[in-house]
């Protein structure tokens, strides 16, 4: 079988299907249950400085992908701290994984956040979702985080009306140890047609798109990221099985995260999709899963 394990600023991933941010891993348990699923690091929901407000309905299945308005945790951060990230470290500890924890949103809400992660967390993952187009939020969250936290720190871009080059070199220049691409697309609205109604509720029944129909999406952002820094990168679109995660290593991924196909069917889903890209690169006749990264850049010739 070939060598799915992956190296990044030290931390050592069984394999490279890691969850994204979501309900798959709102709690404690969640996060045991996809440790258990075979994922390759252990990941938390995002959590601010607050609890979230929970808009209903805030997820609706649609044709080819999914939309959401979900905000970060439902649960304040207190309630983290004393509780949950306990959980969390325990089962990574156990299956020997790292533990990475998400964080939003504002370089003040990180500052307030990050000193308290030491204890938990191997690395960070900062949300950009709510910090609009300007660069200079994420590089007050970049900044915030780096000063108080010891260990790795990841910056997850939001598409919302970023150049996704133009961002990451901004990351780098402040100092993120590595970029996760991409959170949901939007805003969208979906209608039920039978009642009229938006199919969400919440900011105007606006919501955000995952799922399968963002992948192509994704994997351009991916590919346009590796191509302007030498960061290590964190796939997220659309993944749902091993081919798909395949894409977006060669892309110049060395990881990747998965939501929705783990809210659809389970948080099994990480270990499966670890498997079927075992199977992938062994039936290609690879030894490992770092002789694929960046493919895609060296065939990127004219024809
Ligand atoms: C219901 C739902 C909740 C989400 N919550 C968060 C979150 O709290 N923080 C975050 O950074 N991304 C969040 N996301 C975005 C996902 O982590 C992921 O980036 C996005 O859905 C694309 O991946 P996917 O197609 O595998 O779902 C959420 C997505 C969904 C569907």
């Amino acid at each position: 079988m070939a060598d799915l394990s992956v190296q990044i600023h030290g931390l050592t991933f069984r394999n490279p299907v890691i969850p994204a941010a979501g309900p798959n891993v709102r709690d404690g348990i969640r996060v045991v249950e996809a440790v258990h699923g075979g994922c390759g690091a252990a990941l938390s929901k995002t959590i601010s400085v607050d609890a979230a407000p929970v808009p209903m309905p805030h997820m609706a299945e649609v044709r080819g992908g999914f939309i959401n308005t979900e905000l970060w945790s439902e649960m304040p951060p207190e309630r983290w701290l004393a509780t949950e990230f306990a959980i969390c470290r325990a089962a990574a500890d156990e299956a020997g994984i790292p533990l990475i924890c998400s964080l939003g949103y504002t370089g003040q809400e990180i500052a307030q956040l990050a000193p308290k992660m030491n204890r938990w967390a191997d690395a960070l993952e900062l949300s950009t979702h709510y910090l609009g187009e300007d660069a200079t939020p994420m590089i007050e969250a970049i900044d915030a985080a780096k000063q108080s936290f010891h260990g790795p720190v990841f910056v997850k871009m939001s598409p919302l009306g970023r150049e996704m080059r133009a961002a990451a070199q901004a990351a780098k220049d402040a100092g993120a140890d590595g970029i996760v691409a991409t959170n949901s697309f939007g805003p969208t609205f979906g209608l039920d047609v039978e009642t009229g109604f938006p199919l969400l509720g919440g900011d105007n029944g606006y919501g955000w798109l995952s799922g399968a129909a963002i992948k192509p999406l994704s994997v351009r952002c991916v590919y346009d990221i590796a191509a302007t820094v030498d960061l290590p990168i964190i796939g997220v679109g659309g993944i749902s099985r091993g081919e798909d995660a395949i894409e977006f290593i060669m892309a110049g991924a060395s990881a990747v995260e998965v939501c929705t196909a783990a809210i659809m069917r389970g948080n099994h889903i990480y270990g499966e999709i670890a498997r079927q890209m075992g199977d992938w690169l062994d039936a290609h006749g690879y030894a490992s899963i770092t002789e694929i990264r960046g493919l895609a850049h060296k065939h990127n010739v004219p024809h």
